[in-house]
Formats: C-alpha cells, sequence, structure tokens
C-alpha cells in the first residue's frame, strides 16, 4: 500500500449551525480532494468537530443540557451538512469520540515523560470567552482589551505548561527552508515575521477540572483536562492512528494494540494539506509543528489559509443577522450553484464579500446562460437535427480544448481554485461563441451544410463532455447530469478522460434537460 494524499479542514466548534466559513472552507478541500482522485491518486478527506471546552459547556448549560447530548445534536446537524454539500469525505471526526481520547492522552503521557512538560503558577489576565491568557503585551493603549475577548478576568491558578523556549529556532529555518509549507505567501511571512520578532512564551495545555469539566483529563493527572486547542488539534493524527497509520503507531506505540489491523493499516501521516481560516494560523503553523516535533512525527506537508467571508462589506455575525444560510441558499439554488459560486468569487488566501445580489447574477451569467444553455443547445440540436446520434469526430475545437485542460491541470495541482475555474470558462465561452458563429441552425435549414452541421455538432457535444470531465471536482452533480444526458454510463471522476475524441460516433445521447433552471432576476438567495 501506499501513502495516500491526505487533506484535512479545520474542526469546526460545535456552538451553533454550521454557516458559509464552513461551508466554504469545506467545499475548498473537497475540490481539492476530488481533483486529486480524478487525477488518479489515492485520497483521504477528514473534517469533524472540536467538541470540548468552556464555549460548549456554556452553550449547553443555556440550553439546559449535558455537553454530551448537546454535542450529539449538533454533530448529527453537520455530518448531513457534510453529505448536502456534497462532500467525499472519508472519516469524520469528533474529539469526544474515545478514539481520539485514546490518543490525546497517549500523546500527553508520551511528551510529559519525554519532560516537555512542567507545572507552574499563574497570576494574571484570561479571557473565558477566547479561553485563553492575557498579558500586558494584550492591553490596548487606552489599557482596555479588545473587545473581542469579551470580559476579562484575574486568575492565580497552577497549571501545566510546554516549554516552547528551545523551539523557536528550528521553526524559523524550517519555514525559511520550506517555501510551499505555508501558502499563500503572505501568511508564510506573517508566521516568519511573528518568529522573528517575538519570544514565545511556554504554553499553558491545562485547565484545572473543578473550573471547566468538559474536556480531556491528563492521564497523569486527572485533577486537569486538556486545553482545548492541544485536543483539538491532535484530530489530525488521531485519525491515521485509528485507520492503523504505520507512521503514526511508529511515533505512538502504545497506540499499538488498540489500532493496529493486520491488513488494513492506512498511510496517511504526514498529511498534505490542512486548510484552515486565517485566524487559527498561529495554532497550525506555530503550536503544532512544536507538538509534532515533539511526538517525534513529521510535520504536515502545507498549510493552505484562506480568507474571511463578509456578507455586504460587514462581518458575519449571528447576532447582527448579518448571516448566510448556506443550507437555504442551497435549498433554494442548488448545490452545486453554491459550491460554484464560493470558489469562483473567492481566492484562496484574501478576504471575500457575500452579496445576495452578485450571487443571483453568476448563476445567472454563469450557470444559466453560460454553461447550462451551452450544453442545452447543444445536446437539443443534436437531438434534433441528428436524432441524437453522434456524427463522426472533427477536431476544430480540440485545440482549444486541450488548453483549457492543460493551463485548469497545471492550477489545480497547485491549488490554485478560482484560475482553474477561469480556464475551464474559457473554454465554456468559446464553445457558445462557436454557436454563434458556425450558427448551426441556419446550417441545417441547408441540406448542402449537412457536413459541416456534422462537424458542428460533433465539435459541440464534445466539448460539453470535456467540460464535465473538467468541472467535475467543482460541480460534480452538473457533472454527472451531463454525462447521463450524454448517454454515457461511466462517471466524468477521471481527468484523463478529458482527452478530447472520446465521443464515439455513432453513441445514441439521452434526453437533454435544463441543468441550471433560469430564475427572475429579482429572486434573491435566501
Ligand atoms: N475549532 C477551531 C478549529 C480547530 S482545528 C484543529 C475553530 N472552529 S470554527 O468553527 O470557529 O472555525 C472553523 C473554520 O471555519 C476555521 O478555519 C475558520 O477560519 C473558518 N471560518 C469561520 N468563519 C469564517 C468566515 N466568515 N469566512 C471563512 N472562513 C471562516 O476555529
Amino acid at each position: 500500500m501506499s501513502k495516500r494524499f491526505y487533506i484535512t479542514t479545520a474542526i469546526d466548534y460545535v456552538n451553533g449551525q454550521p454557516h458559509l466559513g464552513h461551508g466554504y472552507e469545506k467545499v475548498v478541500t473537497d475540490v481539492i480532494a476530488r481533483t486529486r482522485r480524478s487525477l488518479g491518486e489515492d485520497a483521504f478527506f477528514l473534517t469533524g468537530l472540536d467538541e470540548h471546552g468552556q464555549k460548549v459547556q456554556q452553550a449547553a448549560q443555556k440550553e439546559n443540557r449535558t455537553p454530551q447530548a448537546y454535542c450529539d445534536e449538533l454533530a448529527a446537524d453537520y455530518r448531513a451538512f457534510a453529505t448536502t454539500l456534497n462532500l467525499t469525505i472519508d472519516d469524520f471526526v469528533r474529539t469526544t469520540e474515545p478514539r481520539h481520547k485514546a490518543v490525546v492522552q497517549a500523546i500527553l503521557a508520551k511528551l510529559h515523560s519525554a519532560g516537555y512538560f512542567y507545572k507552574a503558577e499563574y497570576r494574571g489576565f484570561y479571557s473565558p470567552k477566547e479561553e485563553t491568557f492575557l498579558t500586558e503585551k494584550d492591553r490596548r493603549p487606552d489599557g482596555t482589551f479588545d473587545p473581542s475577548y469579551g470580559e476579562v478576568v484575574e486568575l492565580v491558578e497552577r497549571n501545566y505548561y510546554f516549554k516552547l523556549k528551545d523551539q523557536q529556532q528550528w521553526l524559523l529555518d524550517y519555514i525559511e527552508a520550506h517555501p510551499d509549507f505555508i501558502q499563500p505567501e503572505y501568511r508564510r511571512n506573517e508566521v516568519l515575521g511573528f518568529l522573528k520578532n517575538n519570544t514565545l512564551e511556554d504554553l499553558c495545555i491545562t485547565r484545572p477540572a473543578a473550573r471547566l469539566k468538559w474536556g480531556i483529563p491528563l492521564p497523569f493527572d486527572p485533577a486537569y483536562v486538556t486545553w482545548v486547542w492541544f485536543d483539538a488539534l491532535v484530530n489530525y493524527i488521531t485519525i491515521p492512528a485509528a485507520h492503523g497509520d504505520p507512521v503514526v503507531l511508529e511515533a505512538l506505540p502504545d497506540l499499538r494494540a488498540k489500532f493496529e489491523t493486520q491488513n488494513s493499516n492506512l498511510e496517511l501521516w504526514p498529511a498534505d494539506s490542512h486548510v484552515i481560516g486565517k485566524d487559527i494560523l498561529k495554532f497550525h503553523a506555530v503550536y503544532w509543528p512544536i507538538m509534532l516535533k515533539a511526538m517525534g512525527l513529521p510535520l504536515p506537508r502545507q498549510l493552505l489559509v484562506h480568507g474571511w467571508w463578509q456578507k455586504d462589506g460587514a462581518k458575519i455575525s449571528k447576532s447582527t443577522g448579518n448571516v448566510v444560510e448556506p443550507l437555504k441558499v442551497i435549498g433554494e439554488w442548488g448545490v452545486d450553484a453554491f459550491r460554484y459560486y464560493v470558489v469562483r468569487e473567492l481566492d484562496i488566501g484574501p478576504d471575500g464579500n457575500w452579496t445576495d445580489a452578485g450571487f443571483a447574477a453568476r448563476y445567472q451569467a454563469e450557470l444559466a446562460n453560460g454553461l447550462g444553455n451551452l450544453v442545452n443547445r447543444s445536446l437539443s440540436m443534436l437531438k434534433r437535427y441528428r436524432q441524437g446520434i453522434v456524427p463522426k469526430r472533427s477536431d476544430e475545437l480540440a485545440p482549444n480544448a486541450a488548453a483549457s485542460f492543460t493551463a485548469a491541470v497545471e492550477n489545480l495541482k497547485a491549488s490554485r481554485l478560482q484560475s482553474a475555474l477561469g480556464d475551464i470558462w474559457t473554454l465554456v465561452t468559446r464553445a457558445n461563441q462557436y454557436v454563434d458563429q458556425t450558427a448551426p441552425f441556419k446550417l441545417a435549414k441547408d441540406p448542402a451544410q449537412s457536413a459541416r452541421l456534422d462537424e458542428v455538432l460533433y465539435n459541440l457535444v464534445e466539448t460539453c463532455r470535456v467540460l464535465a470531465v473538467l468541472l467535475w471536482p467543482y460541480i460534480p452533480q452538473t457533472s454527472e447530469r451531463i454525462f447521463t444526458q450524454l448517454g454515457l454510463a461511466s462517471k466524468p471522476d477521471h481527468l484523463a478522460d478529458a482527452a478530447w475524441g472520446r465521443l464515439a460516433a455513432g453513441h445514441s445521447i439521452g434526453d437533454p434537460a435544463p441543468l441550471f433552471p433560469r430564475k427572475d432576476l429579482a429572486a434573491k438567495p435566501a
């Protein structure tokens, strides 16, 4: 067995329903996972939930439920969300699962006996909302703390700390030596700047159980639970361990008895890509590598850092009601319209802005009038003029298809999803222009133009087939519908099948049906 392409999303806090940010990150990750599979690689896609910590404990308390009952109900919603988004996930991790607890505890025990931790008293400020300790450095010039910390309290507390003093230089050297480790480049520079200009403080990795019960107990001191970030980051290792990954089990041999199997051990670690938002970069680029090195495990190959969505130019916020509800949008416009819009609108890196009008405009212009119209009129004309029978091969649009394919694959391999979509759309636009230039409806009226009409029709339906293959990672349901309408029994899930000329003369297509029904432009997504 060989190593799989292992890709993850952040695991979401279960303190509310899934929102646009969660949906975006998952779609981006799914497009990359599907691309890898379509290129012939074995990929493994992990997502899941971050269920411990004060926020969840408080949210449960508010509803008078136990934290576990509260999490179980929301976990069902998040799993359903993954299905609705048509994600090709291979596992779904919850940090309250016994398999995850076992891995966190094995890691804590290993690092504790290796002398990475010490116990000390902390006196200072604490933000319960952010579950974080604050120092004088965190004060603003007027002496107050940023409102995002909520109410800040003074605290005296004994806790376990992870020594970070000796870790700064190797991490800095590593990031300098591995330019692809943090993408995009400006996020990498942010981390380098942080490491060059600050001294890492030792990391508090526990909370007293007397104050916070909802966490994983330390295996060597049950009076403490694990700090939620130490717990959460480990999820990326839990799943390889649970699937018997030999690299992970070698570093954590105590887990062998629990997870090793005779013949189904998957090779996953190191992760090829952790897809995360910009707000959690420090945890992934600083603490996670340090934890991994201490465990004796290689670092992930890449952190792919995306920006944040706003709506109508303002922060998305439940309290102000400025939200986008992905499930409502999908209910009204279809899952592929949602998948398409988020990737087309926002490149991986900068912040983006959702507007209902922008969504509706892209739907109408690009999906309904662009792709949908091309496929519908191409197939309808083949039905009408040739009884749905594919004519002999013609290569007029072959160079356009090849150019889009080459450019898109190069961009897809580098996870430049928005650019690759642009490359594919060049072919959509070219083919629609080809219909206008060749005017097959006129050719059909002139029997002397019959051979020319055959050529045009072949070029159009073959372009539709190529587009279905190229678009499958992005809008899989639509691609599969195009294949069904083309009368093809196979799936459009192999990029190699985008090579021109696979549609055989004499093949009989199925029935065309609109892919993206036109909507009244005044209609808005919910
Ligand atoms: N539980 C932590 C992650 C632990 S990973 C080991 C967490 N959860 S979260 O629910 O707050 O966020 C999950 C992901 O969604 C993060 O990558 C975050 O950046 C992303 N987003 C949350 N809001 C977002 C937007 N408005 N826009 C885009 N992504 C955003 O952080």
